[in-house]
Formats: structure tokens, C-alpha cells, sequence
């Protein structure tokens, strides 16, 4: 689309500022006040095209965010909603590598940009489709950095949605402040976090970035929770060993006692990581508690390979446990019911 403010000749950049015409100097603020409001009008109407925004955050680095974030999406797809994902992550944006988007490049059409689409249909926006390559590192700082996240959010063309979910970096600096001033009617947070108990601490960051915005925190999820093992037994003769108790020997020596059931399968979740953590956090400054999330090595691996543990298996403990995440978060999100009166802790 042509812009309106270029009707005048911009190359007369010694003409006197006291006549009618701009100098070209004022014909450039013109033109980035211009561009500015177009932003501020697309951030403004995002605010009715997307249903609900989720911001999925953390203290500390590594913990799972990008994992949660595109498991959170996968799962709301699966039920039939229109889900985007936005990988805010400028250093390190590994989402489009988690959904197979990998070299994806950005499609551009009257100034607007168009998310890829990656399984059950997301839409995704990642600072990794500017990089050149994949081991270039972006080097951008301050207002520059800010600034491209609010093309971001303002420039690109989502349609309607019921969910966009916001995948940051770790902590609480820039990147979500831009985004929770930029955006209006974000729904809250979700906080990811690890077993160990001094995950109360990385929480109690992002509780308190919450409550300094008047921002609603949606609940923790508890992600590397437990790793499950199991087996199955039988007698020397191959009959199958049915409601036998058997001892599994789990980390820190603790032994775990297990039933068989009538197929002689038993399963046992062993805590590798210690666990209780982000329940712990969210008893600790009463916040909803969405869920645990186990350890499952075939997320590191589906990280690698570009195919989502919830797509290769979608029936899996990782989607099992994902479903119950969304199914929480859902009720959470009707009724309202997270934590509005936040204390500073
Ligand atoms: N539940 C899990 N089971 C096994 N591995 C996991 C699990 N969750 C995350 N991981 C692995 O841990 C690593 C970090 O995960 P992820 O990239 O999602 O964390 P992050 O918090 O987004 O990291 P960053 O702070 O760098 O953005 C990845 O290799 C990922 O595959
Ligand atoms: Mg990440």
C-alpha cells in the first residue's frame, strides 16, 4: 500500500521549513510517526482478533520454556483451536527448530508478515527466521532490539485466534516488559520452573514481574518432573508375573515398591530431579499449580529431529501430561480465576 505522507518531493531537503512544504528531514519523522501509528492501530486490533495471549516465562534459563510453549500450543491445536506461537527469544529463538520450521523464510506482502505454519496447523512468528544462519548471532541491543519486537507483534498478519502463546527468553528483563506494554488484554503468565526446591526462588522472579505490570500469573507448570520407568516380568517358564510386589531401586538409594498388574507390567516414577518444586512455589504464593510435566528423553531427541514428542506420539506421557496442563489452564482462563491481588514477594 502506497503511504500517504510520500506525496510531496522528498529530495528537496534545502527547502525553508517555513513554507508549506517539509524539509526531508520532516518529511522522515512524518513518515516514521506514520508507520508508528499503522503499528499501534495492527497492536491495537490484535486485541480483539486474539482471543486469549499467554506469556510463558521464566527465572532462570534452560528450564523448559520453548518446550512448554510449543507443547502448550500442540496440545490447544490438537483440541481444535487456532493457535500462533511468537518466539521472542532474539539470542537464542529455537522454536521453529522444535516444530521442523527450521528453514523456513519469512513470506512478506504489503508490508504485512506472514507467520509459517507448522503442525496441527500453528502459525509461527521466530526471530530465527531473520538470521541468516543458524550460528549467527544477532547482536542487536537496546531500542533496536525493542524495536523489532514490536514490528513483531505489530506487523504481523495472525488472523483470528483463540490462543497466541509468547515464548521469551529467560528472565524478566526487556523483551516481556516491551511485549506487556505493547500488547493490550493479555490474559497472564505461565511460569515454568524445575523440581528442585530452589525453583521457588526462580519463580518468585517472575511472580513479582507480574505483579509490578498488574499482570495475572496463570499458573506454574513443574517440567523434568519424575522420569518414568517400567517393565514387565516372569517366571522362569515365561509365565507372566501378575499383582506381584517387586522393588525398584530409585536415585539417593530410595527403594520404590511397584504391583504388577494382571499383565505382569509394572511402572514406577522415580525422581530424579527431586520434585515438588513448582507445587511448593505455587502453595508457597498461592498460585494455581497447572501441572508436571516428566522428564522424557524423547524430548531432547524430537528437539533434535524437528518432530514434536506430541506429534510423534501423540497418545505419550509427554502429551498426556500436556493435555492436562491446557485442560487446567482452560478452566483457569474461563473462570477467571487466577491471581489478581498479587503481594510483592
Ligand atoms: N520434560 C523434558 N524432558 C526431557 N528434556 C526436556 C524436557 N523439557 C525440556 N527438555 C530439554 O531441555 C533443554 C532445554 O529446554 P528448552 O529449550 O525448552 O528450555 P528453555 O527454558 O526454553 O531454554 P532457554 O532459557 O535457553 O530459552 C532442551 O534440550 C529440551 O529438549
Ligand atoms: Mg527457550
Amino acid at each position: 500500500m502506497s503511504n500517504p505522507l510520500s506525496i510531496h518531493n522528498p529530495s528537496d531537503s534545502d527547502r525553508d521549513s517555513n513554507d508549506n512544504n517539509p524539509t526531508a528531514e520532516q518529511q522522515k519523522q512524518m513518515e516514521a510517526a506514520y508507520s508508528q501509528m499503522k503499528r499501534r492501530m495492527a497492536m491495537e486490533k490484535l486485541s480483539s482478533s486474539i482471543k486469549h495471549k499467554i506469556m510463558v516465562m521464566s527465572g532462570k534459563g534452560g528450564v523448559g520454556k520453548s518446550t512448554v510453549s510449543t507443547g502448550l500450543a500442540l496440545s490447544l491445536a490438537k483440541d481444535g483451536n487456532k493457535v500462533g506461537i511468537m518466539d521472542i527469544d532474539i539470542t537464542g529463538p529455537n522454536v521453529p527448530k522444535m516444530l521442523g520450521l527450521e528453514n523456513h523464510r519469512l513470506h512478506v506482502d504489503e508490508g504485512r508478515i506472514h507467520p509459517a505454519v507448522g503442525p496441527e496447523g500453528i502459525k509461527v512468528i521466530s526471530m530465527a527466521f531473520l538470521l541468516e544462519a543458524e550460528d549467527t548471532p544477532v547482536v542487536w541491543r537496546g531500542p533496536i532490539k525493542l524495536g523489532a519486537i514490536q514490528q513483531f507483534i505489530g506487523d504481523v498478519e495472525w488472523g483470528n485466534l483463540d490462543y497466541l502463546i509468547i515464548d521469551f527468553p529467560p528472565g524478566t528483563s526487556d523483551e516481556p516488559l516491551t511485549v506487556a506494554q505493547s500488547l493490550q488484554n493479555i490474559d497472564g503468565i505461565v511460569i515454568v520452573t524445575t523440581p528442585q526446591e530452589i525453583a521457588l526462588l526462580d519463580s518468585r522472579k517472575s511472580i513479582n514481574f507480574a505483579k509490578s505490570l498488574k499482570m495475572n500469573v496463570l499458573g506454574i507448570v513443574e517440567n523434568m518432573s519424575g522420569y518414568t520407568v517400567n517393565g514387565t516380568v516372569s517366571d522362569a517358564d515365561g509365565n507372566m508375573l501378575k499383582n506381584t510386589t517387586l522393588k525398584v531401586n530409585g536415585p539417593g538409594g530410595k527403594v520404590h515398591e511397584v504391583i504388577t498388574d494382571d499383565n505382569g507390567n509394572w511402572g514406577v516414577s522415580l525422581d530424579i530431579f527431586k520434585i515438588g518444586g513448582g507445587k511448593k512455589a505455587s502453595q508457597d504464593y498461592s498460585v494455581p499449580f497447572l501441572g508436571k510435566i516428566p522428564f522424557d528423553p524423547g524430548i531432547v531427541r524430537s528437539g533434535d529431529d524437528g518432530v514434536h514428542r506430541i506429534v510423534s506420539e501423540p497418545e505419550g506421557i509427554s502429551a498426556i501430561a500436556f493435555d492436562g496442563v491446557v485442560k487446567k489452564l482452560r478452566e483457569i482462563l474461563t473462570s477467571g480465576d487466577s491471581d489478581t491481588e498479587l503481594e510483592i514477594i
